[in-house]
């Protein structure tokens, strides 16, 4: 049976699609600049923008490479900050006490499904 999803919400990926303790990224919405990733422990998972609060650039170094090898923190690439992945918090970097702009989602039988217009 398919999952109807309404036109406000755009589906990113199903939960089982991001490695346990990884995460991985999105590309920004029709028309939009910014771009999303998600994070996942278990059955937990987290949005973010695709964005680093200290001068907005992407934090991937490459593609779907967003986390510490300890896989602890969210990094940035560009000046190598460090986010809390369970709340986006900068605990370490130019940025420190800033926060990740995290994204609401709903599941829909397991689809991570954010609202239309994020990262726009
Ligand atoms: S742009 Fe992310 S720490 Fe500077």
């Amino acid at each position: 049976m398919q999952t109807l999803i309404p036109d406000d919400l755009r589906p990113l990926c199903r939960v089982e699609d991001i490695p346990d303790n990884d995460a991985i990224g999105f590309p920004a919405a029709p028309g939009g600049f910014t771009g999303l990733m998600a994070v996942r422990n278990g059955e937990t998972v987290r949005v973010y923008l695709n964005s680093c609060p200290h001068i907005g650039t992407p934090l991937d170094w490459t593609p779907n490479k967003f986390l510490s090898h300890d896989k602890k923190f969210i990094i940035c690439a560009t000046h190598g900050a460090e986010f809390a992945v369970t709340d986006g918090e900068c605990l370490r970097g130019p940025c420190r006490g800033d926060y990740l702009e995290a994204v609401a989602f709903e599941l829909r039988d397991g689809m991570i499904c954010v609202p239309a217009d994020a990262g726009l």
